[in-house]
């Protein structure tokens, strides 16, 4: 590997909002990649600061805040703690993690702003909006609802019935709320009405050639879907874009008319990450520290986000710092699609998602750490299984690479005092093993620096299952007692590679790799660079430390309580959302008549094996047959349902649930002390008939 050519690396990670605990698909996306990208930049000896904190104004703080009945405060107060704390546990070592609210940012984002005034780039321009008649205030973003308008690409109409105000979920395009098609206001399920208010925009389009420049500049190393997306975005042309908002929450803006407006979220939190360094400079008693970072032109800047992020990161953000001049723009902007749950969208309101909170609860931080580097959803969206999950940490982690380091280890304690034995005289096979360390590294590095993690994390992991081979292969516990100094030669040898494995697994293994230290006998304050495992570096007579296991295997029983969990609330909200919940926002008749409902009669129903809660069933619809996997197992015994006709709904999009697929789903009522029942019709009518 060639060194580059400044060894200055800023690195961010897109701010989560303080709306909610981060999931496992966040970690997935801006996060975890960026941590392993760092902790190898920090092995090479490179100088990184890597930058993250919390996103806490917008929309969807004031969302979260009206559903909990609290205060925005009170919300981005609660999950910024929670947040930070998680992550922390989860290893992520940000250099800093800060706040959007802190004054530090405040004061940051009116600085660009009202540089950007001063040098008449921002114009102020009088335009129509949506209103809520019956909450009296406009509907900005994510406040508003209705049908999208756009066309996909190939041409047919998108028409997703829940578009927000500011973005579809489906189709990724931004929307010009008054163009959704039926609009109902979020907050009061009204239709708005359309008024007149004074905005601040930012002229996006005059950076149209420039921000063409710049991505064509990086188009060799861009990701493919990054440059796609901004591709498609250029060839559309760039328009101007409002960047206040008619709010009281954020950061206050003068205007003309005297009323009161805030900057929109996006124009505000990509500042975020300046102000985060400047917060981290100022803490250690360097304020003007931050500028080396980010004003010095030969400074690498990464930033880390997901596939949602990417117009705002690569084209908005690059123009506003044009714009202010004198900044460093992203090198590269690694996006990662998404990471589904077990077949389906993460989603907070359905419960089909799992917090890093509650994964921490139970499991170590780097089992998660590995199955979701080798699962990044790189080039396409993915799936976390959590029989993936188990099969990773117990065939690989424990069954390789734990496995590996205890025999070797257990066998020095045993045989050699719990010493380095002699190195001897190296044989082919030696020689062989030991070049794959550096060959290992070398190619680990290639991966980490071009952004491939998976590949990266993969090939790590080899020189764990070429380790195994090599002990395999060399028979210790045979030549122990027919030839003692070759013994010697492989023990000594195989920790040489426990060593090497202790810093090349770091990144992604941190926990794991100060095990190894101890396992090893190195002190807390024992360092190392990347470069020291290319080759030996324990000297012989050097005393090992105490034997421990390093992976816990993980049981049935542990998987299929959290596959059970899926979809279900946990009890503590059961109680505030039955049955007094608020009802859900309104859709359309259109929105209902997608849902295929029917009477299906059940024809075999049993148990799936280790969970307590599923059954699967397989039914018949008119002439269709299908297999459905139901959360009904603690309410009805599998032989009472044979011939029940229940209703489903018959074009769900089929999931896999417990490694059974499921191709529908059959309706039940709960109430809050979690007695369910089947829905059944009233009267005998035949399988197939529409319900509605
Ligand atoms: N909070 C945004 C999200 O979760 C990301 C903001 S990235 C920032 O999608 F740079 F704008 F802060
Ligand atoms: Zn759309």
């Amino acid at each position: 590997m060639t060194d580059q050519a400044s060894s200055r690396i800023l690195v961010t990670s897109a701010l989560p909002y303080a709306n909610g605990p981060v999931h496992l698909g966040h970690l997935a996306g801006a996060y975890l990649p960026a941590d392993i990208f760092v902790r190898y930049q920090r092995l090479r000896g490179r100088d990184v600061v890597f930058i993250c904190g919390s996103d806490e104004h917008g929309v969807s703080i004031l969302l979260s805040a009206r559903e909990e009945g609290v205060s925005p405060r009170d919300i981005i107060d609660r999950y910024h703690q929670r947040n930070k704390e998680a992550f922390e546990k989860i290893g992520m070592s940000f250099d800093n993690y800060s706040r959007t609210s802190l004054p530090i940012h405040h004061e940051t984002a009116l600085e660009f702003f009202h540089d950007l005034k001063e040098k008449g780039i921002l114009k102020q321009r009088k335009e129509k909006q949506l209103f809520d008649e019956k909450a009296g205030m406009f509907l900005p973003d994510r406040f508003v609802m209705g049908t999208c308008y756009h066309l996909r690409s190939d041409g047919t109409k998108c028409e997703y019935p829940t578009a927000y105000g500011d973005q579809c979920e489906q189709c990724g395009n931004s929307i010009d709320p008054l163009k959704l098609i039926d609009p109902v206001s979020v907050l009061t399920g009204t239709k708005p009405t359309v008024r007149e208010t004074t905005h601040w925009y930012f002229p996006l389009g005059d950076y149209q050639e420039r921000l063409e420049q710049y991505v064509e500049e990086h188009a060799d190393v861009w990701r493919e879907n990054v440059l796609q997306q901004c591709r498609s975005w250029l060839k559309e042309g760039l328009e101007d874009r409002p960047i206040t908002r008619d709010l009281d929450w954020g950061v206050p803006v003068p205007t003309d008319d005297g009323s009161k407006k805030v900057l929109y979220v996006w124009f505000e939190a990509v500042l975020g990450y300046i102000s985060s360094t400047k917060e981290w400079a100022a803490k250690q008693e360097t304020p003007d520290l931050w500028k080396e970072y980010w004003c010095k032109p030969d400074t690498r800047y990464i930033a880390f986000i997901g596939k949602d992020n990417i117009v705002f990161h690569c084209l908005m953000f690059p123009a506003m710092l044009m714009a202010k001049g004198g900044y460093v723009l992203p090198e590269n902007v690694p996006a990662n699609e998404f990471l589904n749950l077990e077949g389906r969208k993460f989603s907070k309101s359905r419960h089909w998602t799992i917090d890093l909170e509650e994964y921490l609860e139970e499991f170590p931080p780097d089992l998660l750490r590995y199955a979701l580097a080798l699962n990044f959803p790189e080039t396409k969206d993915t799936d976390f299984y959590w029989k993936d999950f188990q099969a990773r940490s117990n065939n690989e982690l424990a069954d390789i690479l734990g496995n590996f380091i205890n025999r070797t280890v257990h066998f020095a304690h045993k045989h050699f005092q719990g010493k380095v034995p002699p190195p001897g005289e190296l044989n082919e096979r030696d020689r062989e093993f030991l070049a794959t360390f550096q060959a290992t590294a070398d190619s680990v590095a290639q991966s980490y620096e071009s952004y491939r993690f998976r590949e990266g994390v993969g090939r790590t992991m080899n020189l764990a299952r070429a380790a195994n081979k090599y002990f395999n292969d060399s028979e210790p516990w045979v030549t122990i007692k027919s030839d003692p100094v070759r013994c010697a030669t492989t023990i000594n040898i195989s920790l040489q590679a426990i060593h090497s494995l202790m810093i090349f697994f770091e990144p992604v293994l941190p926990f794991t790799s100060r095990d190894i230290r101890s396992l090893l006998g190195f002190p807390e304050e024992y360092t190392f660079h990347w470069e020291i495992g290319y080759s030996p570096a324990l000297v012989e007579g050097h005393q090992l430390g105490e034997q421990k296991i390093l992976f816990e295997k993980i049981s049935d029983e542990v998987i299929a309580k959290y596959v059970d969990a899926l979809g279900r609330l946990p009890a503590e909200e059961q109680e505030k959302t039955w049955p007094n919940a608020p009802l859900k926002s309104m859709i359309t008749i259109d929105d209902f008549g997608k849902i295929d409902l029917r009477i299906a009669e059940i024809f075999e129903a049993e148990r799936i094996k280790k969970s307590k809660k599923l059954l699967r069933l397989k039914v018949r619809i008119g002439e269709h047959e299908r297999q459905i996997v139901a959360g009904i197992a603690e309410h009805y015994e599998p032989e009472s349902l044979i011939g029940k006709r229940v209703v489903v709904v018959a074009n769900l999009k089929s999931a896999k649930l417990f490694g059974v697929e499921s191709e529908g789903m059959v309706l039940a009522a709960t109430n809050e002390d979690g007695e369910l029942t089947l829905l059944v019709p009233e009267r005998d009518i035949e399988t197939g008939s529409i319900v509605k």
